[in-house]
């Protein structure tokens, strides 16, 4: 097994890379490539902390290539006794394993895993850097709905400071060239954002105003985000996306969710089940553009 590429983030990928692998996954998607590239070849997914999505999703993808998938998860491992995550990962790597798929608390671990072995490594999420399979499956979302992304204009709001989601989704989205708005409590907007060149504001409705999609970000419970405002209906009042909201944007505006869904907190249910709901559509093209990420590491 040879050393191979990674995706640990969507930071310096460029357009042509990025299209490329949109321009993939609508092959997947669309059901043109019959290709079984991974046939013989182990992917790992080992995630340490709880994935429905983004685990089903690339076990879906690789099995749809034809690899033998490996699920790894703390319960039940040695992790559990107290082996490191490098250890862990040169254990995997060990049996063989071409992909390793990490999802991991701590910023950097998916960069600590790919120094570490010497097969591909796929970041699944760590901590508050980066997301890059979910920003291409929402810029792919958008993507297929609009042809490019060029000059639209995306919102992106609510807890932006621990959202890896939201640092992919800047890169990823910018580099396809729309024009991005992030809001949120003030508490919630990481010291800098402007200068990345992004409009910021704490007006959800000065957000929401031309809007082409807005993208809902999850409140982070696990990472005490709940501390950084002062009630669940106070957060739902100025940051939440309510039927009222919703029913003011453009009228072929669309709205996104990474999920899992605080339903009645970020988003109201009925948005969030609504018309201009892509929430499904985003779990669905997940799967085409996780294979065509598979393919490109491989
Ligand atoms: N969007 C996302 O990462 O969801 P999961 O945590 O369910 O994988």
């Amino acid at each position: 097994m040879s050393a191979s590429r990674h995706l640990l983030g969507i930071e310096g990928l460029g357009r042509s890379e990025l299209e490329a692998l949109l321009s993939r996954a609508q092959q997947y998607r669309e059901g043109h490539v019959g290709g079984r590239h991974l046939v013989g070849r182990v992917v790992a997914n080992v995630f340490y902390e709880p994935s429905t999505r983004t685990r089903a999703s690339f076990e879906v993808a690789a099995a749809g290539l034809g690899a033998h998938v490996l699920n790894w998860s703390v319960s039940g491992s040695s992790a559990s006794k107290g082996e490191t995550l490098v250890d862990t990962a040169k254990n995997i790597a060990a049996l063989g394993v071409s992909i390793i798929v990490v999802r991991h608390q701590s910023s950097g671990a998916a960069a600590l895993v790919a120094s570490s072995v010497s097969c591909a490594v796929v970041n699944a999420g760590d901590g508050q850097h980066e997301h890059p399979s979910q920003a291409l499956l929402d810029a792919f979302t958008l993507w297929r709905r609009w042809g490019s992304l060029e000059g639209r204009r995306v919102a992106v709001v609510g807890d932006v400071l621990h959202s890896r989601v939201a640092r992919s989704n800047l890169h990823a989205l910018k580099a396809l060239g729309a024009n991005l708005i992030f809001c949120g409590p003030p508490t919630m907007l990481p010291v800098g954002l402007a200068e990345l060149g992004v409009e910021v504001t704490t007006s959800l409705d000065a957000a929401l105003a031309g809007a082409d999609a807005v993208m809902m970000l999850r409140i982070q419970r696990e990472r005490e985000a709940e501390a950084l405002f002062p009630s669940a209906w106070e957060y739902h009042r100025r940051w939440g996306l309510t039927s009222e909201r919703a029913a003011s944007l453009k009228a072929d505006a669309v709205v996104l969710h990474p999920g899992p869904v605080n339903r009645g907190l970020e988003l109201a249910p009925d948005v969030a089940d609504g018309q201009r709901s892509l929430i499904l559509e985003q779990v669905e093209n997940g799967v085409a553009v996780r294979k065509a990420i598979l393919e490109a590491v491989s």
